[in-house]
């Protein structure tokens, strides 16, 4: 076990040899303190939470203590009362970065505030949105951060035991967890007497096994008690009776990383990163039809055109941008009109989006927002819990409405019923899932609602892709080359040689094979 000088004394001996070993990888840029990787994709970047990855080796704990690591508890332990860590957790307005945006600070002072013979402190790592993987990213490559924040945390409230909820199909962050687990007990910076100030705190890890709705606070603490994972109602909160009855903090992998950071440069510091509502950074998984996919983590308040286009470089293949969807499966499609919206809770909330854990995916011109939002709802079809019935009903009808808009049956007062729908599953669902599943329904119907009506009452896509709305038309400036006749499965393309085509629409199968054989250009689909 080490003491707080021994812990100093790494610090300052490792340092240089980190840093000479990330000189020759040639892959960072080093300013006194500070250590950033190279590169114009992280230059328009700001890093708390991504901070050490791809800079430390997240298997050597001594690496993270060179960056600082531990620093913060060490002081914590000794000049700090667990009142005080939580007055600056509350002064700092750090907000969960899990989707909700609940202050980190307030939180962990209704645990605080709770007397109980045990507290427990869970991390959420289940990570269970399609397409999301900042909290993968942080558990792989600089898993003490979190453990850190979470020694903080337990501090700070007054629990002596965490947990970390992470997906079994995580298999590398798993094992970065455990041997960062195992060595932090063996430098005494977990377990029994952390730094001989008798302060106890340990993690273990408890396996998902990936349903959606286990990522919900309750829900993950059903999972833990080894019973199925489905929500509880609220309140109580969980920070009041949450794990086996007890007082319990749930925090984001996110969020925790950025603990340390906060206490090691101060409140001061983090407020002044960011808006005033929403300090500090979000990290964003930003994919789809955009040039630079990847992880990004910018100031709160950075506009979708700044993320979008001068970090991730713009829609891909030179198309035109259509909308941007954050927030996951139950955020919101904001049109390429709201471009310049700052990203934080307020401005995003304010668009009938949600930040959500940070996804955010790109779409260009030919996206069908109809097609879209189904898509979005047929996962949440799928991960619903069925406890309630708005969610486990309600949802089957919209996706039930959707399937027949994008299949062309759809009746008109199904436009008005989707909308109804969708505004009593939000009111009377019972958690989370249900209560934000008509993000994609609404947030489409109120900026492409000129969509839904070309579906429904056109029975058209004019995006070009729902299938069964597709129609082949052969215009004026055919050659008569025959080449797409030659390649139409069921033979319905008729003509001479020489002469203007036509399509039989009764026998076409919509198959998009004259389309690509067209060397004129002569055919269209509409
Ligand atoms: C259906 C559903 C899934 C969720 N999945 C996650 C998740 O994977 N990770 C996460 O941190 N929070 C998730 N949340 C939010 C958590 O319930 C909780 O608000 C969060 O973990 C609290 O941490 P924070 O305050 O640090 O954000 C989910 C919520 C719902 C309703
Ligand atoms: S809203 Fe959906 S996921 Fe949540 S409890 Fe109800 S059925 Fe289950
Ligand atoms: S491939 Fe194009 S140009 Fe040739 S016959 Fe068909 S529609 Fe006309």
């Amino acid at each position: 076990m080490i003491t707080m000088e021994m812990l100093e004394k790494i610090r300052k001996e490792h340092r240089p040899i980190l840093e000479e070993r990330l000189l020759k990888e040639g892959k960072v840029i080093i300013k006194g303190n500070e250590i950033v990787l190279k590169g114009d994709y992280y230059k328009k970047q700001y890093r708390i939470a991504l901070k050490n990855c791809g800079i430390i080796n997240p298997g050597d704990i001594r690496d993270y203590i060179a960056m600082d690591g531990y620093a913060a508890l060490a002081n914590i332990l000794r000049d700090k009362q667990p009142k005080e860590v939580i007055d600056d957790m509350k002064a700092s307005n750090l907000r969960g970065r899990g989707g909700a945006g609940f202050p980190t600070g307030r939180k962990w002072e209704e645990s605080f505030k709770k007397s109980s013979d045990k507290k427990y402190f869970i991390c959420n790592a289940d990570e269970g949105d399609p397409g999301a993987f900042m909290d993968r990213s942080i558990l792989e490559n600089d898993p003490h951060a979190v453990l850190e924040g979470m020694a903080i945390g337990g501090y700070a409230v007054g629990s002596d035991q965490g947990f970390i909820y992470v997906r079994a199909e995580y298999p590398t962050a798993v094992a970065s967890l455990e041997k960062a687990i195992a060595e932090a007990k063996e430098y005494g910076l977990l377990g029994e007497n952390i730094l001989g100030t008798g302060f106890n705190f340990d993690i273990e890890l408890r396996l998902g096994s990936g349903a959606f709705v286990c990522g919900e606070g309750t829900a993950l603490m059903e999972s833990i008690e080894g019973k199925r994972g489905m929500p509880r109602k609220k309140p109580p909160r969980t920070s009041h009776v949450g794990l086996w009855q007890k007082p319990t903090i749930l925090n984001n992998v996110e969020t925790l990383a950025n603990v340390p950071v906060i206490m090691n440069r101060g409140v001061e510091w983090f407020r002044s990163i960011g808006t005033e509502r929403s300090p500090g950074t979000k990290v964003f998984a930003l994919v789809g039809k955009v040039v630079n996919a990847g992880l990004v983590e910018v100031p709160m308040g950075t506009s979708l055109r700044e993320i979008i286009y001068d970090i991730g470089g713009g829609v891909q293949d030179g198309k035109v941008l259509k909308a941007v969807q954050t927030g996951g499966p139950s955020g919101g499609c904001i049109p390429a009109s709201l471009i310049e919206t700052p990203v934080d809770f307020e401005s995003l909330d304010k668009i009938g989006s949600i930040m959500g854990s940070g996804g955010m995916v790109v779409m260009d011109e030919n996206t069908c927002m109809v097609d879209i939002a189904r898509f979005f709802l047929e996962f949440t079809v799928d991960e619903s819990c069925g406890k309630c019935t708005p969610c486990r009903i309600g949802n089957k009808r919209m996706l039930e409405i959707l399937t027949s808009m994008t299949d062309g049956t759809a009746e008109e007062r199904e436009i008005s019923e989707l909308k109804e729908l969708a505004e009593i599953i939000e009111d009377t669902s019972l958690c989370g899932l249900g209560q934000t599943s008509p993000n994609p329904v609404l947030s489409t119907m109120r900026y492409f609602y000129e969509e839904y009506e070309a579906h429904v009452l056109d029975r058209i896509c004019p995006s070009g892709v729902c299938k069964s709305l597709l129609k082949y038309n052969i215009l004026d400036n055919c050659i008569g080359c025959r080449k797409c006749a030659k390649v139409c499965p069921t033979s319905c393309i008729s003509g001479k040689v020489k002469e203007v085509h036509v399509i039989d629409q009764d026998r076409c199968i919509k198959c998009g094979a004259c389309y690509d054989a067209c060397p004129s250009e002569a055919i269209t689909i509409g």
